[in-house]
């Protein structure tokens, strides 16, 4: 039997950074209410005419830099985003040619802000399997061209990055448990109205911006906190792993109440709980990716340490690994 384990974080952020000062000028809000409802400071942007390959390649890049492999030796590459660079074909493939994995099977996984767990637990399964040996999971956004900037209740909130794991093959165990749920009765709490198949892009759907991202915070919320510390606790269960014995949770990072709520529901102090949302706000599945390579980066993760991710987005859709980093 073979077990898999991350063997590699990387990650990529664009250079252009627009903080809350500069967003004041473009809608009617303020850096006080920014920060005291969210906890944004400043998101990073790609800019016009960048796809999501362009970020994901550079974490994929970082990632098999730090793990120590090199891109012909990927076996599978699996992407995650809601912001691919085209419908079709899939941004994996894109990603494939750039960092040129010309060995890897490719596809992209539609698991909103959930992507990189719902990847992580993907690519465990196809390790242990013993069909592959090597996979590489992407997660990357470009979430400034689905926003809405005039509208003041989401166009805050978002930013644009990368994340990437690279798992392979291991003799020790580290993924204790995952836990995955879905419910698809709330499709309409944070979605893209058009520009699939059933509402195409017309110049109606663009003059009412309906391209773009519609959110019902407020109740989401909420939901997100009680999702998110649920997943956590069952997927510990599943482990059988007292919530004591965790090192550092890193949560998805959509607000930091929402972080706050989760770290009392699950009454763990904040010094183990990770965040980074100040930096970059919300990038979709990127953001619990980049915050696992930030903690790791920042010496937060030892051999033996028992990890436990929690995310939550679109579907909706949650869930939670319990790592131990080996
Ligand atoms: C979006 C969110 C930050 C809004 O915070 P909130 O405290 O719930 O604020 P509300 O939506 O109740 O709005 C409160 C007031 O602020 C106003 N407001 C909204 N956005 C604003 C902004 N950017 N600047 C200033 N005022 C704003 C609203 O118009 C409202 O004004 P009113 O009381 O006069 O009607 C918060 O609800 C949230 O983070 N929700 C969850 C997001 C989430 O989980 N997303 C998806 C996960 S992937």
């Amino acid at each position: 039997m073979q077990f898999a384990r991350i063997a590699g974080l990387g990650k990529s952020l664009p250079d252009k950074v627009l903080d809350n000062l500069e967003l004041e000028k473009m809608v009617d809000t303020s850096d006080e209410w920014i920060t005291t409802r969210t906890g944004i400071s400043q998101r990073r942007i790609l800019g016009k005419d960048k796809g999501s390959s362009e970020l994901g390649a550079k974490a994929a890049i970082n990632a098999l830099k730090n793990a120590d492999v090199a891109p012909d030796k990927v076996d599978l590459i699996i992407v995650t985003t809601v912001t691919p660079d085209t419908i079709f074909p899939s941004t994996a493939c894109y990603i494939q040619k750039k960092i040129k994995a010309k060995n890897a099977a490719c596809f992209d996984l539609s698991a909103a802000c959930a992507g990189f767990v719902y990847g992580l637990a993907c690519a465990e399964k196809f390790i242990i399997s013993g069909m592959y040996k090597t996979i590489l999971v992407v997660s990357t956004e470009v979430m400034s061209s689905i926003v809405d900037w005039t509208d003041r209740s989401t166009c805050v909130l978002f930013g644009d990055g990368a994340g990437a794991a690279v798992l392979t093959a291991s003799k020790k165990e580290s993924f204790l448990a995952t836990y995955l749920g879905s419910n698809g009765s709330y499709t309409d709490m944070l979605y893209v109205p058009a520009g699939g198949s059933k509402y195409s892009v017309t110049k109606e759907v663009l003059d009412n911006h309906d391209n773009c991202i519609r959110m019902r915070g407020n109740e989401l919320f909420r939901l997100a906190v009680r999702a998110m510390a649920d997943a956590a606790q069952n997927a510990l269960e599943l482990a059988k792993v007292p919530i004591d014995d965790i090192k550092l949770l890193i949560p998805h990072q959509a607000n930091n109440r929402i972080i706050t709520a989760i770290a009392s529901r699950l009454k763990l102090p904040k010094e183990k709980v990770y965040v980074n949302i100040e930096k970059y706000g919300n990038m979709s599945a990127a953001s619990s990716a980049i915050a696992f390579c930030e903690a790791w980066e920042d010496g937060l993760i030892k051999k033996g340490d028992i990890i436990v991710t929690a995310v939550f987005g679109a579907g909706l859709v949650w869930g939670s690994n319990v790592i131990r980093w080996v």
